[in-house]
């Protein structure tokens, strides 16, 4: 079975089974008769580079449903499966008038796998609306919820990546969104211009869903065109001590204040830098708009688009002396 159309860098590795599951108790049923260490979770698979074949059970996590399971005037709790399609969820939201993911409009993936990365963009995470989500764990099939405190967030960090890391299936995600008094984050450049382009002052929620899509489509490329999975690395942290050092040589170099005396560098500028944006090799390449963003032109195989991610680093680490951590699981 052919998991081309289940990861978004559109590889061609084959599984050795594959199955879909739309119901919990399909799941379970499964679960029950698998070894968990013969079993292979795949949801929108837009943050897996897949490098070989998988010698396992594949399933996919297409459990469906978006409800709303409480409200007063102000506020409201949807409750969204985790197979959802995480932009349509988005749309669905907004369409009900419910503020809060406006600025996570069209980001790949899928609604149970966002939180593992605590997904985020233009200045909005996915923690910010998180009220908690149901686990199946998958050795006894207990089912839990996680709510916020329990979950670790962090920058594109969570539980679900370290200390739970491969135990639980998240089945859904519950979120508080407003229904009126929206908070809106507009403060990140691109935002803040792209409105003014369109002489919005005042912006509603779908306002700034427009404007957030119109960014995302000029730079970022729809995978369904030209296989990538977004962000590959994660935006370095360096010490604030290091950075004034590197300043010296590059007086150029962007920053976002993380801490008393740490900073975030935008890893796209450090490629770009390093002379690889729109680089291209074979059936690969570094994004000619994006430089964090690496794509398949074509048939790459998983191990050229590894490869291709090891020249970035090294590049990188030559000239800057920053190593880059994929943010991208490699499997
Ligand atoms: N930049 C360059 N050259 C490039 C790309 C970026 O110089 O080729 C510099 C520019 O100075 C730009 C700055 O980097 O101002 C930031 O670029 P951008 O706004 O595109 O954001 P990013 O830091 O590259 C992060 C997230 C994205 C998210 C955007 C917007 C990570 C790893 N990536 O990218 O998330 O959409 O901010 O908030 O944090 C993803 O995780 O898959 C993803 C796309």
């Amino acid at each position: 079975f052919s998991l081309k159309n289940y990861n978004t860098f559109g590889i061609d590795v084959k599984a050795d089974r594959f199955i879909s599951v739309e119901k919990i108790e399909e799941l379970k049923a499964i679960l029950r008769k698998t070894y968990s260490s013969e079993v292979f979770l795949i949801g929108g698979g837009s943050n897996i580079l897949l490098t070989g074949d998988v010698d396992k059970l594949v399933i996919h996590i297409n459990l469906q449903g978006i409800e709303v399971i409480s409200e007063d005037e102000n506020e409201v709790l949807v409750k969204a499966m985790a197979g959802e399609n995480w932009h349509q969820f988005v749309l669905w939201t907004l369409d009900h008038g419910f503020g809060g993911l406006q600025n996570l409009s069209l980001i790949p993936g899928n609604v149970g796998t966002a939180p593992i990365q605590n997904i985020g963009a233009y200045g909005v995470e996915l923690k910010d609306n998180f009220v908690r989500c149901s686990g199946l764990h998958i050795q006894t099939l207990q089912e839990k919820n996680f709510e916020l405190d329990d979950c670790n967030f962090g920058y594109r960090n969570s539980v679900f990546k370290n200390e739970l890391k491969g135990q639980y299936i998240l089945t859904s995600v519950t979120f508080k969104l407003s229904k009126k008094d929206h908070q809106l984050s507009t403060e990140y450049g691109a935002i803040k211009t792209e409105l003014q382009k369109e002489n919005i002052s005042d912006p509603t929620i779908k306002d700034i869903s427009n404007a957030v899509i119109k960014i995302r489509e000029s730079k970022l490329p729809d995978p369904r065109k030209l296989g990538n999975s977004g962000s590959f690395f994660k935006n370095p942290v360096i010490s604030l001590e290091n950075f004034r050092k590197l300043q010296e040589g590059f007086p150029d170099i962007p920053s976002y204040t993380v801490s008393e005396n740490e900073v975030k560098i935008p890893a796209g500028w450090l490629i770009e830098q390093s002379g690889l944006k729109g680089y291209k090799k074979g059936n690969v390449g570094v994004h000619e708009k994006q430089a964090l963003v690496l794509v398949n032109y074509g048939n790459a195989s998983g191990e050229e688009i590894l490869e291709l991610s090891k020249l970035v680093q090294d590049s990188v680490k030559e000239k800057f002396g920053i190593q880059l951590e994929a943010e991208v699981n490699i499997i």
